[in-house]
């Protein structure tokens, strides 16, 4: 079998990270949640000062960039990596509704978005990873040997992000993440760098109807075809 690189791309909560994990370790791939990255350098500013009511101070936030140190550690017991930023891990913290609100404008700088690509492409240089997120069959690696774009209704996304944070004793309610949900489809969509857009060699894939099994059955005969 030959390594390549699968680049999954589509709008918040559709269900890509738990898709992109699932045929990882299907191919024996490391998975890469770059929405994660988004998020860790989010929470930082927010613990540092500067992201104050979901509104980051530009200068400031891009001043701190260089003390930020993003690393994956694989963790048994989830079966998956966590996001670690200065040695500690994040992958909890990052989930939350204040993170959630603020990294759409985060996202949305260019010089976070140049530091992040460039760990993103360092990451997937010697292939077999499967990385999801916004721009990676655009801009991260667009010469992916596979693409897909995922879509799912927002009303089902929003369910999805609500069983989820529910499970985690969160207090959100359904119309507030189906607001948040559609805020950052709109803003991930219209932002001028690096716009979500569906990369015109991707295969659409829209699960709001199929469980993971199916999405794995689907996958199956694209993946005996590209390895
Ligand atoms: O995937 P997730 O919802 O965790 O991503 C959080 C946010 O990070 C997205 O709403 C988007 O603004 C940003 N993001 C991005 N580019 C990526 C991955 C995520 O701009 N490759």
């Amino acid at each position: 079998d030959k390594k390549i690189v699968i680049a999954i791309d589509g709008f918040s909560s559709g269900g890509k990270s738990t898709f992109a994990r699932m045929l990882a370790a299907r191919l024996g791939y490391i998975f890469i949640d770059t929405g994660a990255m988004y998020r860790a350098v989010t929470l930082y500013g927010i613990e540092h000062g500067a992201i104050r009511n979901g509104v980051p101070d530009r200068e400031r936030l891009v001043g701190m960039l260089g003390e930020i140190a993003i690393s994956f550690r694989f963790n048994p017991r989830r079966q998956a990596s966590d996001i670690y930023v200065n040695g500690e891990c994040v992958e909890e913290k990052i989930r939350g509704i204040e993170v959630s609100a603020a990294v759409s404008s985060v996202s949305s700088i260019p010089e976070v978005r140049r530091k992040l690509v460039a760990l993103q492409q360092r990451m997937g240089k010697d292939k077999g990873v499967v990385m999801d997120g916004r721009d990676i069959g655009t801009v991260v690696f667009p010469d992916a040997e596979l693409k897909l774009f995922m879509t799912a209704d927002p009303k089902v996304r929003a369910v999805r992000r609500y069983e989820e944070l529910r499970a985690r004793g969160d207090d959100v309610s359904l119309e507030e993440i189906e607001r948040n949900i559609r805020a950052r489809d709109r803003a991930d969509q219209e932002r001028e760098v690096s716009p979500l857009r569906m990369a015109p060699d991707a295969v659409v894939l829209n699960n709001s109807d199929m469980t993971l099994a199916q999405q794995m059955e689907w996958i199956e005969p694209i993946l005996e075809e590209k390895i």
